[in-house]
């Protein structure tokens, strides 16, 4: 063989060697994973990111298992894709789970892929998004896959507000694998295909005898609207593809720069519409989506976590093209109370926003915290402070607009200026007092009211007098604790103004290792 021909065998088995990397598990099992309604790894991939944008590592590696027959089945890759690509222009570093090969199930050599581009994203200020699709620890390798885990895990958590992290969970993620994308910052999941749980169906019979569906335990819908394991969920993978790029437009790259701005195609529906959406009557619900779909730029309003606590709303939207973080309590659900779940919901969302200088617009009308005893003995003490802890937390430029209650603790929670708001607007019908007038009255005048010749008068009297000094937003400004009282129509230009004034602020903090937030 003269060295052209050595050449060309080199090219050769170089081509032979992509080509079978390229196929993962093969053919068979492809077909499989069609047949499933499910994508390949590669096809995941090549329809998330830019044309031409990926680019993969490690395409030959492939596991070192001895026992258990492994040694005489490899696979190129064996069963992650990872890399680096573009999407919409901008670097993100991701890895796929391949289902073909060996269920997509997590070795030790699978695992150092993984690491190696969580290492690279943190190291060049990247998106890390990971697609799963795994039968978790592969079973053969043992401890060595637990320790790829462990690997995983630990990066997981030095990268937690450095870099933001995706999971997408497109397939069975069970056991301890789960735990990733619960450190991950967003969680979305795709229906029917997508599983996620400690412990599966059939363990659970065994252990206690329940019988439970996989999409009862671990589906899109019990994460998403009852564990709040789920960030966002979508009807196919299609879907959840388009999403990442639609989550991606609102976060920047890393904690050391200011999420990207949009400036083209920006308009918002017509101000005057906001004198209408708050009712005259203060105990008739509204939503406040619909606030928050006119304040801020048209369809710019991402939520998350939709369906989980309904009564706070927490979403990315758009003000004049600048990316903002919305967290509104939603009389529309549970009167907008506070309980438990709110509180975690919005204090978790109030944190992802800090990390990455996203400013934090908070629209309020809240009545309190939500009484009973089982809010109580479940700890909304512990939860609640969850939720003031991250608001006097953050740093970020906070902005507040009251539109109708803010009553009693939550009046202080909902980023008031006494834990540190840079501005606080409030409408003209704001209701701001630690409770409602009659509940109020029916304390503080309890003798007066019970020694009248003509109690409902009496308290009708006491309750209207209370409301014209109390239910008002004017002894809030008359201390500054308002900025100013708007009309509605004039909010999206005041927010605007307050993002600009507070866009460089400094708010220095004591030096310490870490704040201990209630958990
Ligand atoms: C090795 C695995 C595997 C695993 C699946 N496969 N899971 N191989 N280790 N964990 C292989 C199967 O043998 C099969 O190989 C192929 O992947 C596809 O699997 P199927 O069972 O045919 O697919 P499906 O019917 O869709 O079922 C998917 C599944 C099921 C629900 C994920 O495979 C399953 O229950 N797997 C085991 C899950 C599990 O118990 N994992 C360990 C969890 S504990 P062939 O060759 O036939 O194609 C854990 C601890 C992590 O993960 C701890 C971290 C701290």
């Amino acid at each position: 063989m003269d060295f052209s021909e050595k050449r060309q065998e080199a090219f050769d088995r170089l081509n032979a060697l992509r080509a079978e990397s390229a196929l993962g598990g093969g053919e068979k099992r492809i077909a499989a994973q069609h047949k499933r309604g499910k994508m390949t790894a590669r096809e995941r991939i090549h329809l998330l990111v830019d044309n031409g944008g990926f680019t993969e590592l490690d395409a030959f590696m492939t596991h070192d298992c001895q026992d258990f027959g492994m040694s005489d089945k490899t696979f190129l890759g064996d069963g992650v894709v990872t890399g680096y690509a573009t999407i919409d222009g901008r670097l993100v570093y991701l890895f796929s789970q391949d289902f073909t090969v060996f269920g997509g199930s997590l070795s030790a050599t699978f695992a150092k892929k993984i690491c190696k581009v969580m290492d690279l994203a943190v190291k060049n200020g990247a998106p890390l998004i990971g697609l799963n699709d795994s039968g978790g620890a592969r079973i053969q390798e043992g401890v060595a896959s637990l320790g790829g885990y462990a690997d995983i895990f630990f990066r997981n958590v030095q990268a937690s507000g450095v870099i933001p992290q995706l999971s997408v969970v497109l397939g069975p993620c069970a056991g301890g694998a789960v735990y990733s994308p619960a450190m991950t910052d967003f969680i979305f999941m795709v229906d029917d295909t997508s599983h996620m749980f400690i412990t599966g169906p059939e363990v659970i019979k065994t252990v206690t005898g329940e019988e439970v569906t996989f999409d009862e335990l671990g589906g899109s819908e019990t994460h998403t609207a009852t564990s709040g394991v789920c960030d966002l969920r979508v009807p196919d993978e299609g879907s959840a593809l388009s999403a990442i790029k639609k989550w991606l437009s609102y976060v920047p790259s890393n904690n050391l720069e200011t999420p990207p701005k949009i400036s083209e195609n920006i308009s918002a529906s017509a101000q005057t519409k906001l004198r209408d959406v708050v009712p005259s009557n203060p105990n008739q619900p509204y939503n406040m989506k619909d606030v928050i779909d006119i304040i801020f730029d048209e369809d710019s309003f991402f939520s998350i976590k939709d369906a989980f606590a309904p009564n706070i709303v927490v979403g990315f939207a758009r003000l004049n093209g600048e990316s903002v973080g919305v967290i509104g309590n939603n009389p529309a659900f549970l009167a907008g109370v506070l309980d438990i779940d709110a509180s975690v919901k919005g204090a978790r969302f109030v944190r992802f926003c800090d990390c990455f200088n996203i400013p934090v617009i908070t629209l309020v009308d809240v009545p309190g915290f939500l009484p009973g005893t089982d809010q109580e003995k479940g700890g909304i003490i512990r939860h609640g402070a969850k939720l003031l802890y991250a608001f006097s937390e953050a740093t970020v430029p906070k902005l507040t607009v009251i539109t109708r209650k803010a009553y009693g603790g939550a009046y202080d929670v909902m980023n008031s200026k006494h834990i540190g708001a840079d501005c606080n607007l409030a409408w003209p019908q704001a209701e701001i007092a630690v409770m409602g007038a009659e509940g109020a009255c029916n304390i503080i005048f309890r003798n007066e009211i019970k020694s009248s010749d003509n109690p409902d008068t009496t308290r009708k009297e006491l309750t209207d007098s209370y409301a014209d000094k109390f239910a008002t937003p004017y002894e809030a400004a008359k201390r500054g604790y308002i900025d100013a009282v708007i009309f509605p129509e004039e909010t999206r230009d005041e927010l605007t103004k307050a993002l600009s004034a507070s866009r460089s602020k400094r708010d220095l903090r004591p030096k310490r290792k870490h704040g201990n937030i209630p958990l």
